[in-house]
C-alpha cells in the first residue's frame, strides 16, 4: 500500500506566507448574514462539539421528516460504524422538491440551465416536480425499485438532475458517472455496483465539441448483459444505434399516457443509501463511496445555507459537473433542499470566449459563484479585460473548492472578479466527507488568502505528526477528523463488513478519520491545506489515482512498467508525469507518446492523459523492489540538484539516466 507518505508531505509543505493582508467580512455583509461574526461562530461551534447530540437534534429540522429520529447518532470509528438520525424517515427528493410546492417557492426557479450554445431553459419547482414525477414513473415501469443501482452517464443537462431526483424519489441508488469518463471506466462503475439500468444521451456537448455518450455506453455494456434498460436523452439529435428491447428514448418514455400519475415518494430510513459515487484512491480501482439519506441531506442543506449565506432571492452558480461530489452536494441536494435557485451550465469557462462565466453572471444576475482554483488560474491568464467587459454587480459572494488556492489566484479572484469587496469562501472537503468541513463563514471570518479558515459546526479536525502527536502551530502534519459528522461516508460499495472502509480511512490513526491531506494550523487557529500526501493526484481539481494511470499505461502490450507522479503545474495545480519502461530491448517507436496518451484516454478519460511521458530503461527501486517515488517526484518537478540519498537503490545509475532524460 502506498499511503501515508511522510516524504511527500515534507515536499508539499509550502508555507504560503507571500500574502499577509487580512480581509475582514464587510460590515454590510456581516449584518445580514446567517452567522454574524466570529463571536456567534465561536459560541455555536463550541456548542456543536461539546453537545453534538443537542446541536444536531436542533439542526436536523432543516429537512422534513415523515418520522422523527429516535436517536441522533451512534458512531464508532474503531469499528467503523456510523449511523445518524436513527429511526428517522424521510425522502430526499420530497425535501428537494415537494415541500417547496406548498408556499411561494412553487413558482420560483429551481434550475436555470444554460447550454453550451447559450440556450436557456428554466424549471420552476412546480415544473421540476412534474418532470421528476414523470421520470420516477418511467423508472418504476422499467421495474426499478428501492435499493436498485441506476447509472447516470450524462453531461450537464437538466435531465441529469431530474434523473438523480427521480431515483431518490423511488428509493433507487444513483451512480452518476462523469460524462468525460471512457467506456472502460463506465463499464467498471456499472459492473462494480451491478447496475441494470443506464441513463445516457445521444451525445454530450462541451466547449463546442460533442462527446459520444451513447456510443460509449454501447461499448461499456456490449459484453455486460446485466444492463436491461438504457434510456437515452436526445440532446443533439445525432444518429445513434438503438438496441431493440433495451434502448428507449427519454422523450418518448415521459410522453406515455399514464406517466403523469402522481407517484408518492418512497419513505426511506435515514440510513438507507442515497447514492454511490466512484472516486480514486491511492491503490487499485476507484471505489464507490456510499452516502445515505438523512445525515447527508441535513449536512448538505445546513452547510449550503450557512457557508454560502444563502437567501431566498439569491441565484447560486456552482460550476462543478454533477459527475463529481461538488455537483451532488452543492448543485443538487444542498441547494434544492433549501429551495434555492441553481444555475447549471453545460459548457466550459473559455468557450466561445474566455469570458463565458462573466457573461453568464451578468446575463442571469448570479449572486453567488462557486468554482475551482484551476478555472480561476486559467481565466487569470487571459487577462483582466475579459472580466472588466462585464459589470458583475450582482455578485455578493465567491467560493472555491477542489484544491488549494494559491494566494496569487485568490487575490485575482478577490480584486478583479470580486472588485475587492466580496468575501471568498475557500471550502475544503472530499467525496467521502459529503459536505464542506473546513471553510470560512462569509459574515464571520477574517480571510487570509490561501487559508480555508476554520472547521464547520460539529467538525473536529486535528493535525497529527507521523507519530500521531498533535502537530504544533504551523508545523505541518496529517489532517484527520475526530468524531463523526452527519455527512460522512457510510462505506464503499461491495464492502458490507466495512473491511475496506476501515483500512482506507480508519487504520492509519485508529479511531480517527484519515483524510489523505496534509495541513497546518497557524497561530490563530486557521487551517492551511497542503494537498494530498498519498498517491492521489489533483489535476485541475480532478481526483486521480497514480495507480490507475500506471495500470492504464501498462495495459499497452509494449509497456513493461510505468510510474506516475505529479509535478507543479501553473494552471492545473498538478500535472501528470509518467516514467515508462518498454519491453526488454524495444526501441521507442515514433509517436509513441501520443499512442500511450491515447491509451490512457481510452482506459480512463482524457483528463488522466499524462502531460509528460519520459521513456527510460529502468525505475529507481530499492533492493526489495519498491519504487522510490520521492526521487521521481523530484525529477518530475525539476528539483534534480537535491535528490537525497540514492545509495539504497538496487541500481543507483538509473538516476543519472532519468535526470538526463527529464522532460
Ligand atoms: O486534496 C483535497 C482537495 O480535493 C481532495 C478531495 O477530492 P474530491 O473527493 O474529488 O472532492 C473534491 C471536491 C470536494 C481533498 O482530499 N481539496 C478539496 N477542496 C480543497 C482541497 N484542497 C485544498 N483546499 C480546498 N479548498
Amino acid at each position: 500500500m502506498r499511503q501515508k507518505n511522510p516524504e511527500k508531505m515534507a515536499e508539499t509543505i509550502k508555507v504560503l506566507t507571500e500574502e499577509k493582508r487580512l480581509f475582514p467580512p464587510p460590515q454590510e455583509f456581516k449584518e445580514s448574514a446567517h452567522i454574524k461574526g466570529m463571536e456567534e461562530y465561536t459560541a455555536l461551534y463550541k456548542e456543536s462539539v461539546e453537545d453534538p447530540e443537542g446541536f444536531w437534534d436542533r439542526m436536523a429540522g432543516i429537512v422534513d421528516w415523515t418520522k422523527k429520529w429516535d436517536k441522533v447518532f451512534e458512531c464508532d470509528f474503531e469499528k467503523p460504524e456510523i449511523k445518524w438520525f436513527l429511526g428517522g424517515r424521510l425522502n430526499a427528493a420530497y425535501n428537494c422538491i415537494d415541500r417547496h410546492l406548498k408556499g411561494f417557492r412553487r413558482n420560483k426557479a429551481a434550475l436555470i440551465w444554460e447550454s453550451d450554445e447559450g440556450e436557456v431553459k428554466t424549471y420552476t419547482y412546480q415544473q421540476l416536480s412534474r418532470e421528476v414525477n414523470r421520470f420516477a414513473n418511467v423508472l418504476k415501469k422499467k421495474g426499478a425499485t428501492k435499493g436498485d443501482r441506476i447509472t447516470i452517464y450524462l453531461s450537464m443537462i437538466p435531465e441529469l438532475v431530474i434523473a438523480a431526483l427521480a431515483c431518490a424519489r423511488i428509493g433507487a441508488i444513483h451512480n452518476v458517472v462523469f460524462g468525460g469518463f471512457s467506456s472502460a471506466s463506465l463499464r467498471e462503475r456499472i459492473s462494480d455496483c451491478a447496475s441494470n439500468l443506464v441513463i445516457t444521451a445521444d451525445e454530450g456537448v462541451r466547449g463546442g465539441k460533442s462527446v459520444p455518450l451513447k456510443r460509449n455506453t454501447d461499448e461499456a455494456i456490449a459484453d455486460y448483459p446485466c444492463v436491461e434498460n438504457v434510456i437515452v436523452v436526445k440532446r443533439t439529435g445525432a444518429g445513434v444505434s438503438m438496441t431493440e428491447g433495451r434502448d428507449t428514448w427519454w422523450h418518448e418514455e415521459i410522453s406515455e399516457p399514464d406517466i403523469e400519475e402522481i407517484s408518492e415518494p418512497e419513505e426511506m430510513d435515514s440510513e438507507d443509501p442515497l447514492f454511490i459515487l466512484y472516486t480514486s484512491g491511492s491503490t487499485g480501482k476507484p471505489k464507490g463511496v456510499l452516502h445515505t439519506t438523512g445525515g447527508y441531506l441535513v449536512y448538505t442543506a445546513l452547510s449550503f445555507k450557512w457557508i454560502f449565506d444563502y437567501k431566498d432571492e439569491d441565484i447560486f452558480f456552482c460550476t462543478a459537473d454533477i459527475g463529481w461530489i461538488t455537483g451532488h452536494s452543492y448543485v443538487i441536494y444542498g441547494p434544492l433542499a433549501c429551495g434555492a435557485t441553481c444555475l447549471i451550465f453545460e459548457g466550459t469557462p473559455t468557450y466561445p470566449e474566455p469570458d463565458r462565466f462573466w457573461e453568464i453572471v451578468d446575463k442571469h444576475r448570479v449572486n453567488i459563484l462557486y468554482t475551482a482554483p484551476t478555472a480561476i488560474r486559467a481565466l487569470m491568464r487571459y487577462g483582466d479585460e475579459w472580466v472588466k467587459k462585464h459589470s458583475l454587480a450582482s455578485l455578493r459572494l465567491l467560493g472555491t473548492v477542489g484544491e488549494p488556492i494559491n494566494p496569487k489566484a485568490w487575490m485575482w479572484y478577490h480584486e478583479v472578479v470580486g472588485k475587492g469587496r466580496l468575501p471568498i469562501v475557500d471550502t475544503w472537503w472530499q467525496t467521502e466527507t459529503g459536505g464542506i468541513l473546513i471553510t470560512p463563514l462569509p459574515g464571520a471570518t477574517t480571510l487570509k488568502p490561501g487559508s480555508a479558515g476554520r472547521p464547520f459546526f460539529g467538525v473536529k479536525p486535528l493535525v497529527l505528526t507521523k507519530e500521531g502527536k498533535e502537530a504544533g502551530s504551523n508545523e505541518g502534519g496529517y489532517l484527520v477528523i475526530e468524531d463523526s459528522w452527519p455527512g460522512i461516508l457510510r462505506g464503499t460499495y461491495g464492502d458490507p463488513e466495512k473491511k475496506r472502509m476501515k483500512e482506507l480511512y480508519f487504520s492509519h490513526f485508529p479511531g480517527l478519520f484519515f483524510t489523505g491531506d496534509g495541513a497546518r494550523i497557524d497561530g490563530d487557529g486557521d487551517y492551511w491545506l497542503m494537498g494530498r500526501i498519498d498517491d492521489v493526484l489533483n489535476v485541475s481539481g480532478h481526483r486521480l489515482g497514480t495507480a490507475e494511470i500506471e495500470s492504464a499505461l501498462a495495459s499497452h502490450l509494449d509497456v513493461s512498467e510505468a510510474a506516475v507522479v505529479g509535478y507543479p503545474h501553473e494552471v492545473k495545480g498538478e500535472g501528470i508525469y509518467a516514467f515508462v519502461v518498454l519491453r526488454e530491448g524495444m526501441e521507442v517507436p515514433g509517436g509513441f507518446e501520443k499512442t500511450l496518451g491515447g491509451q490512457v484516454k481510452k482506459v480512463i478519460s482524457p483528463i488522466a492523459r499524462p502531460d509528460k511521458i519520459q521513456f527510460t530503461t529502468g525505475l529507481p527501486k530499492t533492493r526489495s523492489g519498491k519504487i522510490m517515488r520521492r526521487i521521481l517526484r523530484k525529477i518530475a518537478g525539476g528539483r534534480t540538484e537535491d535528490l537525497g540519498d540514492v545509495s539504497t537503490l538496487a541500481d543507483p545509475s538509473v538516476v543519472d539516466e532519468l535526470v538526463k532524460g527529464r522532460k
